[in-house]
This record gives structure tokens, C-alpha cells and sequence, in this order.
């Protein structure tokens, strides 16, 4: 019999996720959109990686999500899939591509899986229309994580991007609207911007693992978006969001560095010339 260090290494499934909630045991989430980082990412023992939509503005410098492509999230996440070793990858929807019908829908999900290797994929939204979608892309066999609170696709709808849940009509709705997603089969539920008790109360509501950003200690796991939480993106800086680098000024420093030794003649040196 081979010991596990003997077993090759293969990716998190979406039920040993929810294990994980049922355990006790945090998830840690990190999204990434390109093989390098992927791969660091995975390395570093981040549970799930998830290729968000946020590449709209993080990768493309989009002012909301809005514009992405589904072709745009099959390129990230092919270069994800190619990196990842452990971590189980889920791909975000990108905006019109679930709702204008259940067969869309099945259609643009299968794609993304098929093309890029991912296990799972994210919708937003919670509403009746949106979670009989769900229900037929998982019946499908395509596993969905669910996404509410604040849904960047409707921030439109929502007035910007806020707070959502204060209200009592609001949390009523939302807490509905888990529920509703849990029914419908999905396997994870995002929660973005939400106090934390009504995250806490959701958490322990639904048997499947939330995933809070901006919602509080009280998910059953966190998911934060990769250069915020690396100090690359120095204009968002919002309450929630903890910053565990600051590259930002790594990259200029070293850039300045290169560009001072191109104008002095010190690089190349010898050592990184061919005879
Ligand atoms: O697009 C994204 O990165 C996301 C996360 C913030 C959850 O949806």
C-alpha cells in the first residue's frame, strides 16, 4: 500500500469543502488570474482559487466587472488551471452569461470546464430566476458557488459598492436568498459586504460553507482578491481588507534599481554575459 507521501498530489473536490465546514475548519480563498501566481498561491496551501471576474479592474483596470468576457476568463483560467496542484479552482460567470436563460447558461458553464480544467464555477445572485439556473446547471454536473450581498455585477442596481444587509428587509431578503442557494444545489455561498452578525447568522443557517469578504470572523472561510492583499493595488483600501505584503513598493524599488544600473552601464555585468 503507498503512504500518503507516495500519493501523487491531486486538487480539493468541492465535498471535501463542505468536510471541511462540517470539521470546523477554515477554508482560505485567494483569487488569481495567471499561472505564476497561481502556482505560489497553491504552494502556499490556499484551499480553493478562485479566477474572479475582479480581473476586470485588477488585471484589465476596468471600473467595475462588467466588461469581462467569457473568453477573457477561459484565458485566466486555463493559466490557473495549468498551475494549481491542491487547491480546488472555481471560475467566475462573467456578467450575461447565466442570465438570459438555463440553457446559456449550461452552455457557457460546461465551456469554462471543459476548456480550462475547472472543478466549479460562481454565479451571483440569489433570486428565484437565478437559483433555477443553478439548479439546472448543477443537474447538469456542473458544481455552482453561489455569491451574495454585494453582487459587483448588479452594482448598478445596488447604488455602488456598499454595505449590504443593515436593513431588516434587506437581511430578511438575504438570509432568504441562502437558503434558496442551498436548496439549488450549490456546493459554497460567497458572502461580500455584509455586517457580520448577519454573516454569522447565514454561516450557521446553511449547510454548505460560506466564504466571507467583508463579512465578518464568523464564514467558514475567507476569500481575499490577490493584489489587494499583496499591497499591488494601492488605490482600494476599503475597511475589510488586510494588507499581507506591500509589493507595490517592492516592484518600484527593484524597477528603479534596474532602470538606474540600464542608464550607469552596471547591468549587464560580466556575470550575466556570454563568452
Ligand atoms: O471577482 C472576484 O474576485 C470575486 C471575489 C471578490 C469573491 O468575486
Amino acid at each position: 500500500m503507498s503512504s500518503s507521501a507516495e500519493r501523487p498530489q491531486r486538487r480539493l473536490t468541492t465535498l471535501e469543502l463542505i468536510a471541511m465546514k462540517e470539521r470546523g475548519e477554515r477554508i482560505a480563498v485567494l483569487t488569481a488570474y495567471d499561472f505564476l501566481m497561481a502556482g505560489l498561491v497553491d504552494d502556499a496551501g490556499v484551499d480553493c482559487v478562485l479566477v474572479g471576474d475582479s480581473l476586470g479592474q485588477v488585471v484589465a483596470g476596468e471600473d467595475s466587472t462588467l466588461p469581462v468576457t467569457l473568453e477573457q476568463m477561459i484565458y485566466h483560467a486555463r493559466a490557473v488551471g495549468r498551475a494549481l496542484k491542491r487547491a480546488l479552482l472555481v471560475v467566475d460567470m462573467p456578467f450575461l452569461t447565466y442570465q438570459i436563460s438555463a440553457e446559456e447558461a449550461i452552455r457557457n458553464c460546461g465551456r469554462v470546464l471543459q476548456a480550462s480544467g475547472a472543478q466549479a464555477v460562481k454565479l451571483e445572485g440569489g433570486h428565484e430566476d437565478v437559483a433555477s439556473t443553478i439548479r439546472r446547471v448543477v443537474d447538469a454536473g456542473i458544481p455552482v458557488m453561489g455569491h451574495l450581498g454585494l453582487t459587483p455585477q448588479s452594482v448598478h442596481r445596488l447604488g455602488g459598492y456598499r454595505l449590504v444587509g443593515r436593513r431588516k428587509e434587506e437581511s430578511e431578503r438575504l438570509r432568504a436568498d441562502a437558503r434558496r442557494l442551498e436548496e439549488a444545489g450549490c456546493f459554497s455561498i460567497v458572502l461580500e459586504m455584509l455586517p457580520k452578525g448577519l454573516a454569522g447568522e447565514v454561516t450557521r443557517e446553511v449547510s454548505v460553507p460560506t466564504i466571507g469578504i467583508g463579512a465578518g470572523p464568523d464564514c467558514d472561510g475567507q476569500v481575499l482578491v490577490l493584489p489587494d492583499m499583496l499591497g499591488l493595488n494601492e488605490g482600494f483600501s476599503p475597511g475589510f481588507l488586510k494588507r499581507y505584503a506591500d509589493l507595490a513598493a517592492t516592484v518600484r524599488e527593484a524597477v528603479g534599481e534596474y532602470v538606474r544600473e540600464v542608464k550607469d552601464g552596471e547591468y549587464p555585468g560580466p556575470e550575466h554575459s556570454y563568452e
